[in-house]
């Protein structure tokens, strides 16, 4: 198996005025390509600053993290924006643009250089295939429900051919129904098409379905253990 992703003694610190506040305080974390990890720990344990981090949209304090190998503070620009682009991030909020039906939220995210116009319509067509919302393609953000629109935000995530899928509490906002919905389609990407999946959740039962879950607290990862 190849590692992915790599967190060597992550740390952030973040600057609030003048009052230092240790977000992450020496991350180490191993995640190979195909895995499931599900990150859980209580509010404020510095979930969202270590996806962020492995996500490459902030910068460490201290410390490492290799994406294939590759060191991330090593990287220019472009070079650091062509890695975001093969990152597919799911929030906790949907953060589908309002004006555009489903299919354009997720052919905008397509790279307009790699991908012409045509090819990018069928492509988001068949991503919201996936995610069974063939029938809803044509529909805005408010004329779809909340588990419809994170199937969307999933469909977004994955358009670009992602290294791996950075999930943000992607359950968080939902009904419970459209919850087990969104859980086994995102355990149908991981098993069918091989998708490395790294989801934060306060849902032990979510969790669970993960192949590894990883426990953190005040900024440090207390526990690891292997599901299944
Ligand atoms: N931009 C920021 N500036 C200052 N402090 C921050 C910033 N972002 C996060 N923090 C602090 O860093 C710590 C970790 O925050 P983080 O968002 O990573 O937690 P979390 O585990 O994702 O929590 P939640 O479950 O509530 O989303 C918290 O104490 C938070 O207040
Ligand atoms: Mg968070």
């Amino acid at each position: 198996m190849t590692t992915i992703v790599e967190a060597v003694n992550l740390k952030k610190t973040y600057m609030l005025g003048k009052v230092p506040v240790e977000a992450l305080r020496g991350v180490n974390l191993k995640i190979e390509n195909g895995d499931f990890v599900a990150i859980l720990g209580p509010s404020g344990s510095g979930k969202s600053t270590l996806l962020n981090l492995i996500g490459a949209l902030d910068k460490p304090t201290e410390g490492k993290l290799l994406i294939e190998g590759v060191d991330v503070s090593t990287l220019n620009d472009n070079q650091l924006a062509d890695l975001r682009r093969r990152v597919g991030f799911v929030f906790q909020f949907f953060n589908l643009i309002p004006r555009f039906t489903a299919r354009e939220n997720v052919e905008l995210s397509m790279s307009i250089v790699d991908v012409g116009k045509a090819e990018r319509r069928k492509q988001a067509e068949s991503l919201l295939e996936i995610v069974g919302l063939k029938e809803r393609m044509n529909h805005k953000p408010t004329e779809l429900s909340g588990g419809e629109q994170q199937r969307v935000a999933i469909a977004r995530a994955l358009a670009n051919n992602p290294r791996f899928l950075l999930m943000d509490e992607p359950t968080g906002n939902i009904d419970s129904k459209a919850a087990s919905d969104i859980m086994g389609l995102v355990n149908r990407l991981n098993e069918e098409k091989g998708v490395t999946i790294i989801m934060v959740t306060h849902d032990q039962r979510l969790a669970s379905s993960a192949k590894r879950t990883v426990h953190m607290f005040d900024g440090l990862i207390i526990n690891e253990k292997v599901n299944h």
